[in-house]
């Protein structure tokens, strides 16, 4: 049995990345693995950092106390020993919340300096596309996309990581049916085999 924290960016509960994230958390209850999600939207996260946060990591004020939400998502990592983050790609990125939830929860002393950080064993990247893979690859984006994500923001936080973009979700025509069907079940089997 393995603990994971799902961290969730959509404000949509009828949207496709809705349906992945229901697929990979299912599968994870049919592995038998416990789990905690931080709906972003749904709990209203503040993805601006304040003025206090940005003098604490600025390393004005190095011994200020990290706000009580942020904290809650410390100890929801802490707790897990895999990671995962579920979003739509918007404008090739993930959406502002969840952006402002890095921005706010890898402080310093818990994602970086000083000493070691603490390492997740296998964090997961899922976010649903528009464009088909093919086409993100073409422009240049998955690339990119997957830098930042994996490379950066992730990085030496988690052993090793896994990137997928459920592409192609634009081509709502017959052809959609049958990948996303695909999609979800390799979500739902990416939830067992954590
Ligand atoms: C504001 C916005 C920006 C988007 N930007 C991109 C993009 O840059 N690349 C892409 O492939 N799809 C883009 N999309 C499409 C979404 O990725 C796609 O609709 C989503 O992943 C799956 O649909 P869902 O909203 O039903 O979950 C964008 C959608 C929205 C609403």
């Amino acid at each position: 049995m393995t603990q994971v924290h799902v961290v969730y960016a959509h404000p949509s509960d009828r949207s496709f990345t809705r349906e992945v994230l229901d697929a990979f958390v299912g599968g994870l209850d049919d592995a038998g693995h416990s789990r905690t999600v931080s709906d972003l939207y749904a709990m209203q996260f503040r993805s601006e950092l304040s003025a206090d946060e940005y003098e604490r990591e600025s390393g004005h004020r190095p011994d200020a106390r990290v706000p009580d939400d942020v904290a809650g998502e410390h100890a929801r990592l802490d707790a897990a020993e895999v990671w995962a983050f579920v979003y739509p790609v918007w404008w090739a990125d993930c959406p502002a919340r969840l952006k402002g939830w890095f921005d706010r929860v890898w402080t310093a002393g818990f994602a970086y300096k000083p000493g070691t950080v603490r390492a997740a064993r296998k964090a997961f990247v899922l976010c649903t596309a528009g464009y088909s893979i093919a086409e993100l690859e073409e422009s240049g984006c998955y690339q990119a996309m997957r830098t930042v994500m994996v490379t950066d923001r992730i990085g030496a936080r988690a052993r090793s990581s896994e990137f997928v973009v459920f592409g192609g979700s634009v081509q709502r025509d017959g052809a959609w049916a049958a990948v996303k069907a695909e999609h979800l079940a390799h979500a739902a089997e990416l939830g067992r085999s954590i």
